[in-house]
């Protein structure tokens, strides 16, 4: 096998989304910034894929402390406080950065930047281009990345980061045609998005298999609140092949409805105040409870109605997800849409500071694969939130990094190359181990939850794992140490579900009886570091 190509730079950044290329675009001021791509950079990641909006205070009628007090109440106060002031007070300037660079943002009679209502949140607050805001965001990123001196490899998948003992120092990595790279670095950037393609049922792209959190953790990373997991309320249920595409809250937020099989808006029993813009955590029960109890649509769903909406308004604000139900053979002006629930978003993910330094010297997060904002739920537009606020602080603290001897370990390079040899002689191919690992995760850890549910999930999760891979060409290498990396995240999702026993957030526990609310809980992070998990106790909550 051997390594086949060479490269070094100041600052490595893994991941092409929102955050990934921020990060670059900072870092590449401080010295030669490589980003890494699974996929192709701008084209891959879930950034590109949002649709309804990015979170920021722009008005004098809203404020960042009532920005900062939605995050944490919808993210049942299990937030990092540090990273969400952070970001609220933040996050104004990252909109400018992108409207100075020529983000084409929908303006309101005013001129200035329109906002829409989100779930969670007590006025409108969230940025929008239609319902294609994260294209626009990522497609301005890419302009500025064209004007950089940042290098770009595509199609290439990090194996391993490396490691001189003291510092992560780079990366192993392998192409598309299974070739073996090393790049060497001051810094390190994680900014590989999150996981939801364990699940069955997902809004995510094919690249959100959540590398970052598994890279993170071998290398020595603490993670935090791996358990939650966050369903969006509303993805396609029907045809079959698009089941879990992301139908945008911005449906509800121009006013759409939710109604059950019977016609009952049912989000009057459930949260009669904020309704339909209650938080995703809320909708998501609720939906799933309509369909648990037998009130639900003919593909398992329920219905979201917008046709009593002007046209006008339906074509202007929301011409994706007009056109996407065209194809399905339904007019939204005229005709309900059904929905269901699907994985969406990671709220926990590496523990970081509000630098965004992991546990790791040199290592730093940004973007999904970083744990600690959300809390246990997070509100709709502050995913791209994120990726701007701390994409940029990661590229301003891994740029100022010491520029240090490249120490290489021939060890972990021998043994990335034994862990390869291995697939040869596998025995299970790798989309097969794949599918069993989705129905086990949807099936057993979705958004109901209990004991006996989820020891089924990490005994199957573990025969999985101990379950030789098997590919049948150097073409197949990544998808093996991909599906290794998907395999550890599901195994780090059920052992959080296991050690938090409370409901909270985006994670309900069927099996448990409680006394405290989110605000007075006795429990902290669930947190897992290399052979070692466990849950903070508030000693002063018992
Ligand atoms: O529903 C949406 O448009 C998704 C937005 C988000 O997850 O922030």
């Amino acid at each position: 096998m051997g390594i086949e190509n060479t490269s070094d730079c100041h600052v490595l950044v893994i991941g092409s989304g929102g955050a990934g290329i921020r990060a670059a675009v900072e870092a590449e001021n401080f010295g030669e910034t490589i980003i890494v791509s699974k996929t192709i950079t701008g084209k891959g990641g879930c950034t590109v894929m949002a649709e309804g909006g990015i979170n920021a205070v722009l008005k004098d009628t809203d404020s960042i402390q009532a920005h900062f007090e939605d995050t944490m109440s919808g993210g049942a106060y299990l937030n990092d406080e540090d990273l969400v002031r952070t970001l609220t007070s933040e996050v104004p300037d990252r909109i400018r950065d992108l409207f100075t660079w020529g983000a084409v943002f929908d303006l309101a009679k005013d001129n200035c930047i329109a906002q829409r209502p989100f779930g969670g949140q007590r006025c409108a607050r969230t940025c929008y281009a239609g319902d294609h805001t994260g294209h626009e965001i990522v497609m301005t990123l890419l302009e500025k990345l064209r004007s950089s001196s940042v290098t770009i490899e595509n199609e290439v998948t990090v194996l391993d980061l490396l490691s001189d003992g003291e510092k992560v120092n780079g990366a192993i990595t392998c192409d598309r045609e299974g070739n073996l790279g090393l790049i060497t670095a001051d810094a390190v950037i994680l900014a590989t998005g999150g996981a939801g393609q364990v699940y069955d049922t997902t809004t995510n792209s094919t690249a959100g298999t959540g590398d970052g959190y598994a890279l993170g953790y071998r290398a020595g990373a603490q993670l935090i609140d791996m358990e939650q997991v966050q369903f969006h309320p509303t993805g396609a249920v029907t045809p079959y092949d698009s089941r879990g595409r992301l139908i945008t809250e911005a449906v509800r937020g121009e006013g759409g409805v939710l109604k059950n099989a019977l016609g009952e808006r049912f989000m009057e029993k459930y949260d009669p105040k904020r309704m339909e813009l209650s938080t995703r955590d809320v909708v998501s029960r609720s939906i799933a409870t309509e369909v648990l109890e037998g009130r639900d649509t003919e593909h398992g769903g329920v219905w979201l109605d917008v046709s009593h909406l002007p046209r006008e308004q339906i074509e202007s604000r929301l011409p994706i997800m007009l056109n996407q139900f065209l194809q399905f053979g339904v007019d939204i002006r005229t005709q309900p849409m059904e929905v269901a629930p699907t994985a969406h978003h990671f709220m926990g993910g590496l523990k970081i500071t509000p630098d965004t330094l992991t546990t790791v010297p040199h290592l730093f997060a940004a973007g999904e694969v970083a744990g600690g904002v959300h809390g246990g739920n997070r509100l709709g537009g502050n995913a791209l939130a994120e990726t701007q606020v701390f994409g940029r602080r990661a590229g301003l603290s891994a740029g100022k990094c010491k520029r240090t001897a490249r120490n290489i370990d021939d060890k972990q390079i021998k043994a990335a190359e034994d862990k390869l040899n291995s697939f040869y002689k596998g025995s299970t191919k790798t989309a097969d181990v794949r599918q069993s690992m989705k129905m086990i995760m949807w099936n057993n850890v979705g958004i109901y939850r209990n004991e006996l549910d989820l020891r089924v999930a990490e005994r199957g999760i573990e025969k999985l794992q101990n379950t030789p891979l098997k590919i049948s060409s150097s073409r197949e290498l990544s998808d093996a140490v991909i599906t290794e990396n998907m395999l550890l995240v599901a195994k780090l999702v059920i052992e959080g579900a296991l050690l938090r026993r409370e409901s909270r957030g985006a994670h309900t526990r069927t099996d448990v009886k409680q006394t405290w609310t989110n605000a007075d809980s006795p429990f902290g992070h669930t947190f897992f570091v290399k052979g070692k998990s466990g849950i903070e106790i508030l000693e002063n909550r018992l």
